[in-house]
């Protein structure tokens, strides 16, 4: 290949309805093409105050706010790194994918993992974690997922806060598919560090981690008897850059800053309660629509995830295929399963800008024709118009 043959960049467009990331509203790409500033210029902090001040309304917290600059599974491992000391026992509970992340990470740094493994699919009861809180009182750190991705499923979390707390321990909680698109409460439900991802219902770029810490937690981490092993992934240095003496720590990326600064700014303006209820009417809709064709929808109501739902394969069906075809001939992206769930399951993410009715449409519409060529028949349709009746119920603005 010569120099000269790669000409400008070229990508196709796609209704992103997988797990995330989700589509970008324009004003959000716009943000991201303004000039770049120093991460050290004033006008600079500035907007990270900003961004800090809009996570602590969306988090619904008065303690710190920050962002870290990796996705959201470096949010992940930023607060693992911060909260664990080697050999401190941690209680997980697992019931996913990225419960399952999470456990891995917590093992290379040395913490002693007790794992609570409850049924993929379903919330898990409380019980379970009281349980291994007894029989193991020294616990340090409690870990959960509130909306697990890989499984569909929304987690309750105050018994589980109120539980850890008894026993005197932190509670870390992965909030990357919650955060605005569920009742997100971090300081009513005494969280001590949650991170999320803006790829998903804050609808902006994919790569950074908007984390919240509760005093006690930083007051933990600034105190530790021995410093976190990794450097650029530890909060109270990441937190010192954001606070007000703005120490030097790594080079922000500015522009996708920027793009987080809008999107956070647009949740804001739709409102947050607005935005959820926006989840929950479109995932109605979607619901409607894939019970109408006969697709099995296998957590149970009261449990499943607005945001992301999880379809059973049909027997016989190639999962694959039917994705590659959705994808090549519709530009629709929608999600596989992982762990357990893989070849099994598809995941239909109805996320931040890709949360619209007519993504609904489109997506049932394109299972109508596909599905049957695969030889699972459906009722051709039937599933559009079950959508659109409940879809119809609920004035739906999308901003
Ligand atoms: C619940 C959950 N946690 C963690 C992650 C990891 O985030 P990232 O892929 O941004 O590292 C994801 C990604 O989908 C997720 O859904």
């Amino acid at each position: 290949m010569s120099d000269g043959e790669f000409g400008p960049l070229s990508v196709p467009r796609r209704m992103l309805l997988g797990p995330g990331p989700t589509n970008v509203h324009p004003r959000v790409l716009r943000a991201m093409s303004t000039p770049i500033t120093g991460y050290l210029d004033s006008a600079y902090f500035e907007i990270l105050e900003e961004i800090s001040e809009m996570l602590q309304i969306i988090y619904q917290t008065r303690q710190t706010t920050m962002v870290v600059a990796a996705s959201g599974s470096g949010g992940m491992e930023a607060g693992l790194n911060s909260l664990i000391e080697r050999g401190d026992k941690v209680i997980m509970c697992s019931y996913g994918h990225f419960c399952d992340r999470m456990i891995e990470m917590a093992g290379r740094l040395g913490a002693e993992v007790v794992s609570v493994r409850s049924e993929w699919g379903r919330a898990m009861d409380p019980a379970l974690l009281a349980d291994a809180i007894s029989a193991n009182p020294d616990v340090k750190l409690v870990t959960a997922i509130h909306a697990e991705t890989s499984a569909g499923v929304l987690q309750p979390l105050e018994e589980l806060s109120r539980l850890t707390h008894e026993a005197g321990a932190l509670f870390l909680v992965d909030m990357v598919t919650s955060l605005a698109g569920a009742e997100v409460r971090f300081d009513d439900w005494e969280i001590d560090y949650a991170y999320s991802g803006p790829q998903k219902c804050l609808a902006g770029p994919p790569g950074l981690s908007p984390v919240a810490v509760s005093d006690t937690a930083l007051d933990y981490v600034r105190n530790r008897a021995t410093k976190p092993s990794s450097w650029y992934l530890d909060i109270d240095l990441i937190s010192r850059y954001w606070g007000p003496e703005h120490v030097h720590h790594h080079t922000s990326p500015v522009s996708m800053m920027f793009g987080l600064r809008e999107a956070l700014a647009m949740a804001l303006e739709e409102g947050v309660d607005n935005r959820i209820k926006r989840h929950a009417h479109t995932a109605a809709g979607l619901r409607a629509g894939l019970n109408a064709l006969g697709l099995n929808l296998p957590v149970p109501a009261a449990e499943r995830l607005d945001q992301l739902t999880v379809i059973e394969v049909p027997a016989g069906i190639d999962d694959n295929a039917v994705r590659q075809q959705i994808l090549n001939e519709y530009a629709i992206e929608i999600g596989r399963g992982l762990g357990e769930f893989k070849g099994n399951k598809w995941r239909i993410g109805l996320m931040g800008e890709s949360c619209q009715p007519q993504n609904v449409l489109a997506v049932l519409a394109a299972f109508e024709r596909v599905l049957p060529l695969h030889g699972f028949e459906v009722a051709a349709g039937a599933g559009v118009a079950a959508a659109s009746i409940e879809l119809g119920k609920h004035e739906i603005p999308v901003p």
